[in-house]
């Protein structure tokens, strides 16, 4: 795989409370390898210290117009031509107003005037100021002008108030800046996943499920958006919070994820089965809680539709990924699981090491073999994969 560039950033930190979370983003940043330049308002410093980010990011702080930071006395040129984007978080509703106008009557919002790369603005500031009319009018001549708005998150607020205007928490804002940096092969193209168990009813009370906690699952349709995909995320119950920009699909049994996935595999582009589907449902569940006596239950077991086949064997099937979560002999069954279902690719984990787990060791397995991608977490290992997916999705429509 090609050897990525290092990626330059400018932080500009504005003046709002929002501005200790800065501190953790640019660690956070730096820890994905992105080199990041501070500059600061003078509001923000009285929120958080040029010491504190300096100490941080190893480098001087430009926090003032008219200190002597660059030779040629023009640091508003220099910072934004040496970086690859700048990224304002927290941006205050008053910081907004200035980029909306033009405006550059201090170090920060010149260097945002004077650039010529991207610009990213993550809004920090009480709910009413954010739904203000004129809060509003500059957002929207902000993204008409192609600046990119991170957030921001509803919740409650430093002020004690509860709504939207909260900054994103440090680490969606550094997974959406890495993000924002990745190539986007697929634009345009829809990526349908289900993730998480099933729950077959027994009765009103009692069900047949297993311990997938969909991590797995939501993890890729993180790295997919990513990617520039529109995701269609068919999930069964989870305690997740929801990958922000997928379309989520709730469902609970296999007969209600099979009938999402019949109504949007007709026009998906890939489809990745990371759910684990029960095998069978009761065939006939008690709408009333069953009664317990010192008789022996037998229930009658029916074997669910395999939505994955289904999908495989459409006219016109989307380049489909299975995963197969075996306990033993994993190399031997994933294969067998792989050829059975004729896909081309097929992920392979254990379950006991998989399940419920934050991170996981995947063997992919395609018609040359199978390649280890090593123990990491669950969403970096997701990235790795859908690389993988990408190259041959790629290879595919050749
Ligand atoms: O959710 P986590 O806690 O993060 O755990 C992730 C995981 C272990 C559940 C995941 O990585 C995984 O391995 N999922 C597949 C589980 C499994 O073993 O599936 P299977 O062998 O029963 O099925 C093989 C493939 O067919 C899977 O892609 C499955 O989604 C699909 N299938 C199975 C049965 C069925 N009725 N319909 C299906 O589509």
């Amino acid at each position: 795989m090609e050897q990525e560039q290092t990626k330059r950033i400018v932080l500009g930190i504005t003046g709002g409370i929002a501005a200790y979370k800065a501190a953790e983003l640019l660690r956070l940043l730096m820890k994905q390898g992105i080199e990041v330049q501070v500059a600061m308002t003078e509001a923000a410093c009285h929120f958080i210290t040029p010491a504190t980010m300096q100490g941080l990011s190893g480098k001087p702080v430009f926090a003032g117009q008219w200190e002597a930071g660059a030779a040629n006395g023009m640091a508003h040129i220099n910072l934004s031509r040496a970086a690859d984007a700048i990224v304002i978080a927290p941006a205050t509703a008053d910081f907004i107003a200035k980029l909306a106008h033009g405006l550059a009557d201090d170090l920060l919002s010149a260097l945002c005037l004077a650039r010529n790369c991207p610009l990213l603005v993550a809004p920090a500031m009480n709910r009413e100021m954010w739904l203000n009319a004129a809060t509003q009018r500059n957002i929207a001549q902000l993204l008409a002008d192609g600046v990119r708005v991170l957030g921001p998150d509803s919740g409650v607020q430093a002020c004690g108030e509860e709504g939207m205007g909260r900054m994103l928490e440090a680490e969606d804002l550094a997974r959406d800046i890495a993000a924002f940096f990745q190539p986007k092969p697929f634009t345009g193209k829809k990526i349908l996943i289900t993730a998480g168990p099933t729950y077959e009813a027994i009765d009103a009370v009692r069900g047949i499920t297993n311990r997938s906690s969909g991590k797995m699952g939501y993890a890729i349709a993180q790295a997919a958006l990513e990617l520039g995909a529109e995701v269609v995320l068919v999930s069964g119950p989870t305690a997740l919070a929801r990958p922000r920009g997928a379309q989520v699909v709730d469902v609970v049994s296999a007969a209600q994820m099979f009938g999402a996935v019949k109504q949007h595999a007709g026009d998906c582009d890939v489809f990745i089965g990371v759910a684990a589907v029960a095998d069978y449902r009761v065939a006939q569940p008690s709408e009333q809680k069953i009664k317990k006596s010192s008789d022996a239950l037998t229930l009658e077991l029916l074997p669910n539709p395999d939505i994955l086949a289904y999908v495989a064997n459409l006219p016109d099937p989307p380049f489909c990924v299975g995963f197969a979560a075996e306990s033993e002999n994993l190399m031997e069954y994933a294969e067998q699981k792989r050829r059975a279902k004729k896909l081309p690719l097929l992920v392979g984990n254990l379950a006991q090491r998989a399940i419920g787990s934050d991170d996981n060791e995947l063997v992919l397995f395609d018609g040359s073999g199978s390649h280890v991608l090593p123990r990491a977490g669950k969403l970096a290992l997701a990235r790795q994969l859908m690389q993988h997916i990408t190259q041959r999705y790629e290879g595919a429509q050749k």
